[in-house]
């Protein structure tokens, strides 16, 4: 096989950064280039273990910044680009919906752009967008989300997710580019950021702080862990037909309230200072436009490319828990900075009765 050399946007970040030791950790022969703008959610301690190695280089770009994004990348040797860079929380795209219209949007648009130009020139295998199964809105009690199933955002954030997948996919259509978009459910694990359900829940119960369930606690996920979602990806890019998209899920629906009980009950034995932690839980307001249900069908990427999930739920959630235990200095440091006065000022709205 000849080398992949892969440029990843976002590398620093949640997902980014778990496909990066994912890729670095499999393959010997997969170069990689990250480029991130570093936000409130990119860490670099992320990647540190790569740090040393010849195969990693690191670039601090924004891509919504198209004079820098050309400026850096237009020299950099790489064969495909799996692009995670996002604004991701939708609590924070209903507070300020205008970083994910020019990251999610724009920053996608000069992306396909530096790709297109790549593409004339160079050998350009494949361009990997990484989307979320929330392009689809929300379901009702039935029903599963699938490649066909029509686009209905719901959140500023899931609108421009769904505006990066249009031009994407027109990017195909029109120029031919190489392109393949995979939507998947709620990623959960190592890295997490610690705004997000599941992280949030893990440390307010370390931290003896209240547990925020919005509305009822009845909404439903689908929880992938991350590290599935990492080798589904870098299927897709190995095997993926261009033009076509992937949902990614493993068939894990749980209610919220079924996370908080579980990750209430792990910390009482791991953690057992404050149990029992469900006496933390706060039923808050809910979230507005709050989705009800997703749930993905993952049969085509099961089926045609041959991908199998390897971790189950249960234990996988125990090894996230075990994870923030472990690594108390990683998160520590992001809540003693800047993420922990945009909580405090703006963020603790939501989290209101
Ligand atoms: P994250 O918020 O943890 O990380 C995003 C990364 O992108 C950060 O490192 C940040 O610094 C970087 N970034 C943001 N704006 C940038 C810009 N303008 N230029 C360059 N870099 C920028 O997000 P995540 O959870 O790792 O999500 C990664 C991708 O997966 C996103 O595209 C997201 O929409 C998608 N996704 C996430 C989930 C999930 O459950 N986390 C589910 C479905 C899809
Ligand atoms: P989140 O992790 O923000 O992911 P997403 O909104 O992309 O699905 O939220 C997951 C679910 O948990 C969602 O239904 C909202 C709910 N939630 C709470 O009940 N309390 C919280 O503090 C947070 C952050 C989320």
């Amino acid at each position: 096989m000849n080398t992949k050399k892969l440029l990843i946007t976002g590398g620093a970040g949640f997902i980014g950064s778990n496909f990066v030791h994912h890729v670095m950790e499999s393959f010997n022969d997969v170069n990689v280039i990250v480029i991130d703008k570093l936000t409130y959610a990119g860490n670099l301690k992320n990647l540190s273990k790569w740090k040393e190695d010849p195969r990693f280089q690191f670039f601090k770009v924004d891509i919504a910044d198209k004079e820098s994004l050309f400026e850096t990348c237009g020299g950099l040797d790489f064969t495909d680009i799996v692009h995670f860079a996002a604004e991701s929380h939708v609590d924070r795209s209903i507070l300020g919906p205008e970083e994910f219209v020019r990251t999610n949007v724009f920053g996608t648009f000069y992306l396909l752009e530096l790709a297109k130009e790549r593409f004339k020139k160079f050998i350009f295998n494949r361009f990997l967008h990484v989307s979320t199964d929330e392009v689809y809105g929300t379901l009702g009690e039935d029903g599963f989300f699938t490649e066909t199933t029509s686009y209905a955002p719901n959140s500023p954030y899931s609108a421009t997710k769904a505006g990066s997948d249009h031009l994407v996919r027109s990017y195909f259509h029109t120029y031919g580019l190489p392109t393949i978009t995979t939507n998947c459910s709620n990623n959960y694990g190592p890295f997490h950021f610690p705004e997000k359900l599941i992280p949030l829940m893990i440390l307010n119960c370390f931290q003896g702080k209240p547990l925020p369930v919005y509305g009822k606690g009845d909404n439903i996920r689908d929880w992938l862990y991350v590290k599935d979602h990492c080798s589904a990806i870098f299927t897709a890019l190995e095997k993926g037909i261009p033009g076509e998209t992937y949902v990614v899920g493993t068939r894990n629906e749980k209610t919220n309230l079924d996370i908080v009980n579980r990750i209430c009950e792990l910390m009482d034995e791991k953690h057992p200072e404050g149990a029992p932690h469900k006496n933390l839980i706060q039923y808050v307001k809910d979230r507005a436009g709050h989705d009800f249900r997703y749930a993905i069908d993952p049969s085509k990427i099961e089926t045609e490319l041959g991908w199998k999930p390897k971790y189950n739920f249960e234990s996988a959630l125990e090894e996230t828990v075990d994870w923030f235990l472990t690594n108390q200095v990683w998160w520590k440091d992001i809540l003693s900075g800047d993420y922990q006065n945009y909580y405090n000022q703006q963020y603790q709205e939501l989290k209101q009765k």
